[in-house]
């Protein structure tokens, strides 16, 4: 059907039909994909394993085993997803705002909230606006103390693709990183010095400055950028030799192919870099990043790029630390 053809005013969601959706999905979940804690057993077994490409723990657990330094995150509280499901605003406090009691009590100072696919509105706000960071929760006039947002719309859609059947909640200490000075809607802020690298079917492609906010250079950022890709290949190495690949009921990895995710890394204030989280393919669940410039696309999320208006470079430049004498065509 041609998408303006659509009849808006008589359209009736099939509630039925999306419920059974979801259960396949967690179905699918529960069937297919091992978490994290069952890896070292696993590996030591030398059987196979696919991990959930949205699990936080699942990919600081590959971190941790691949010996790549990252953030921690405790977790500090699980919940039945259906509780989410369930949840009746009208009815005031019910089983949704125990659980989320327990999870604000959980939370200690100097620490963050996040949620086992995707950090709090509120943290994603801040960053994007070069604001200060808080620690995911904030406080509701309306109800008069500190609340978590579960229910806006990422974090509910990201639930939706996590497919698992708890919600996890995770601590994680407070990194202050190398910070840059930048723009974001005229207005100037402070973002963290950060990469993404974009993995498909088992090869490194890319690697972009993860804010597109702020302008990064060879010069300046050639190095720890190349320093993100290597840590990454790493990783990738390490679960390539261990037979370890991520998937998700949402995103499906087509037949044959080995994986596909995004990995972020953080520059920590004193230098060091550190894993910060992995996520879906590029493009299939994750920002493009710098590769999106206000032309568009400048490739297929290949290369390494510095800036949302800069050139992209060839990886093998970047890794070779020949950035400077190669300024690279798009
Ligand atoms: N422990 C931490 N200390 C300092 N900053 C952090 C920490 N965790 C996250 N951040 C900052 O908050 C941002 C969002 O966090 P995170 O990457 O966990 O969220 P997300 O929902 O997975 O975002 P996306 O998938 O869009 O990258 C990060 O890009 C980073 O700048
Ligand atoms: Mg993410």
């Amino acid at each position: 059907m041609d998408f303006k053809d659509f009849d808006l005013a008589s359209f009736t969601p099939d509630f039925e039909e999306i419920e059974r959706k979801r259960q396949e999905t967690l179905e699918w979940t529960r069937t297919t994909l091992h978490r994290g804690d069952a890896f070292v057993d696993r590996i030591a077994r030398g059987d196979p394993i696919t991990f959930n490409t949205l699990s936080l723990p699942a990919w600081l657990k590959i971190a941790e085993l691949a010996a790549i330094d990252f953030i921690p995150a405790r977790e500090i509280h699980s919940m039945p997803t259906q509780i989410i499901q369930d949840f009746d605003p009208g009815e005031g406090s019910g089983p949704y705002e125990i659980e989320e009691q327990k999870i604000l009590s959980a939370l200690r100072k100097g620490e963050m909230l996040r949620m086992e696919q995707v950090a709090p509105a509120e943290i994603k706000h801040e960053r994007s606006s070069g604001q200060i960071m808080g620690n995911g929760t904030f406080y509701s006039d309306h109800f008069e103390r500190d609340i978590l947002n579960l229910f806006e719309d990422r974090y509910y859609t990201t639930l939706l693709d996590l497919a698992e059947d708890q919600v996890r909640a995770y601590a994680r200490p407070i990194i202050t990183p190398r910070m840059i000075n930048g723009k974001f809607n005229d207005e100037a802020g402070k973002w963290p010095e950060e990469f993404r690298v974009y993995i498909r079917d088992g090869h490194i492609k890319g690697v972009s400055n993860y804010y597109p906010q702020v302008v990064m250079t060879p010069q300046e950022h050639g190095n720890v950028m190349a320093e993100a890709v290597r840590a990454a290949q790493d990783m990738v190495n390490f679960m390539i030799e261990k037979k370890i690949t991520c998937d998700n009921a949402t995103y499906r990895m087509p037949e044959g192919e080995t994986f596909s995710c995004t990995l972020d890394f953080l520059i920590r204030e004193d230098g060091k870099l550190l894993f910060l989280e992995g996520g879906p393919e590029g493009g299939r669940g994750a920002h493009p990043c710098c590769f999106l410039g206000p032309d568009g696309f400048k490739s297929d999320l290949e290369g390494a790029v510095f800036s949302e208006d800069g050139e992209v470079y060839p990886l093998e430049h970047l890794l070779a630390g020949r950035l400077e004498e190669t300024p690279a065509p798009t």
